[in-house]
């Protein structure tokens, strides 16, 4: 959708809205303005109670309501540093520019990890989001570094990124639908250095993801895992879902995402048109809950009694606003539309925290790894990070009416 459309969309929407004689009374600007208050006072509870712990980035509650922490190494580093820059540029104090100094420089030693390939995550939402808003050299430096180590974990005889050294005896070279993420970081190291091999990995990578990963319904496998003498998939599992057939709600979350960026990176129609496959598969699921907030895995039998899983929801709406601006067909509306309703629902007393609860955390109800019994119905850092996104998205397309 080209941005002189948006105005139009953008009043549909707050008419719609605005007449519903539902929540949706609340104008959307109020919603997005009362979101990012309650997001900046649990970020800076939350920083002041980590600042003295060397290191600790949060992640979660525990059971009994602990904090639980991690350090640069988990794939969840980058998400708070994340948050406090959306923030900061939301609006700019010396306290949230310090705060999101301070944890972004707690995820650099990630730079010289080559065993994950999740440093687009770690690094991009972090230090990428730091270069944006602060243009500071140090911070492109410490990127290209991290993104010299994860081109390591490519195969050019495979054409994709190996998510997984793990798990061997089972798969040959794992590669999860979460792994489109990353591809933001290449594309955009291969811009600012001019190495175009790094954009001809997140293709690569992209294409023969596109090949392999999906359904004829369009829905995501989690983990293809590929034979690396022929190069072609030998085996399709989940990790996080239900079970190897299912639709596991984050992994179809990535792959709208990731398909949505990859077309702004490339323009290349494909991307588009998965991405509205996607899309399309999600928007008209018959399990889709009525506030759009996706029970954790779309095939669960105990449906509608299973965790939600409120990062789903938050990575969804993202990529749908997104979606909406990039997209030039009629659907562009009701992906925006439906992002609408996302972020309302995320907005409300059921998944917004109380502002000094939730352990700082901003959401509620994101299921982490139901199978693996870790993080059920709990707060998560990225459920966070992908909201405030999201907030940041409709507040720049349409309430403010323009791109940066
Ligand atoms: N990338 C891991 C997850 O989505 O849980």
């Amino acid at each position: 959708m080209k941005f002189h459309n948006l105005t139009a969309v953008s009043l549909w929407v707050l008419m719609l809205f605005s007449c519903s004689g539902t929540a949706g009374d609340e104008p959307l600007r109020d919603v997005v303005e009362r979101g990012y208050d309650v997001a900046t006072r649990q970020a800076l509870m939350m920083a002041r109670e980590l600042e003295p712990l060397e290191g600790a980035l949060p992640r979660t509650v525990e059971e009994d309501g602990t904090l639980a922490t991690a350090e640069y190494h988990a794939w969840i580093s980058g998400f708070f540093p994340g948050v406090l820059w959306y923030l900061y540029e939301h609006a700019p104090s010396d306290e949230l520019k310090s705060y999101a100094e301070l944890y972004t420089a707690r995820v650099e030693p990630a730079k010289n990890q080559t065993n994950t390939h999740d440093l687009g995550f770690m690094l991009y939402c972090s230090f990428g989001n730091g270069y944006r808003l602060t243009g500071n050299p140090r911070y492109l430096e410490v990127m290209e570094t991290g993104a010299r180590s994860l081109t390591t974990r490519y195969d050019p005889g495979v054409g994709l990124i190996r998510s997984w050294d793990s798990f061997r005896e089972q798969w040959q070279y794992a590669v999860i639908i979460d792994n489109m993420m990353n591809l933001e970081f290449l594309s955009f190291i291969a811009r600012e250095t001019g190495r175009d091999e790094y954009m001809e990995m997140a293709v690569s990578h992209a294409d023969k993801t596109l090949e392999h990963h999906f359904r004829p319904d369009n829905s995501s496998f989690h983990v293809v895992s590929y034979d690396t003498v022929t190069g072609l998939p030998h085996v399709k599992n989940t990790h996080q879902g239900l079970d190897d057939s299912s639709a596991w709600a984050r992994g179809q979350a990535w792959a709208l995402y990731g398909y949505t960026m990859m077309y702004r990176e490339t323009g290349d129609r494909a991307y588009l048109e998965k991405a509205r496959d996607v899309a399309a598969f999600l928007m008209s699921h018959p399990r889709m809950p009525e506030d759009l907030v996706p029970y954790w895995d779309f095939d669960d039998p105990g449906i509608p009694d299973v965790p939600r899983d409120a990062s789903s929801a938050a990575i969804m709406a993202s990529a749908l606003i997104e979606l909406s601006e990039l997209d030039d067909s009629p659907e562009a509306v009701r992906y925006l539309d439906y992002a609408v309703v996302q972020v309302r629902s995320l907005s409300s007393p059921g998944y917004l925290a109380e502002p000094g609860t939730n352990g700082g955390f901003i959401l509620k109800h994101s299921t982490g790894n139901l199978p693996g019994g870790s993080e059920i119905d709990v707060p998560l850092t990225y459920a966070d990070y992908y909201y405030v996104e999201a907030l940041g998205r409709l507040k720049k397309y349409i309430l403010t009416g323009g791109r940066e």
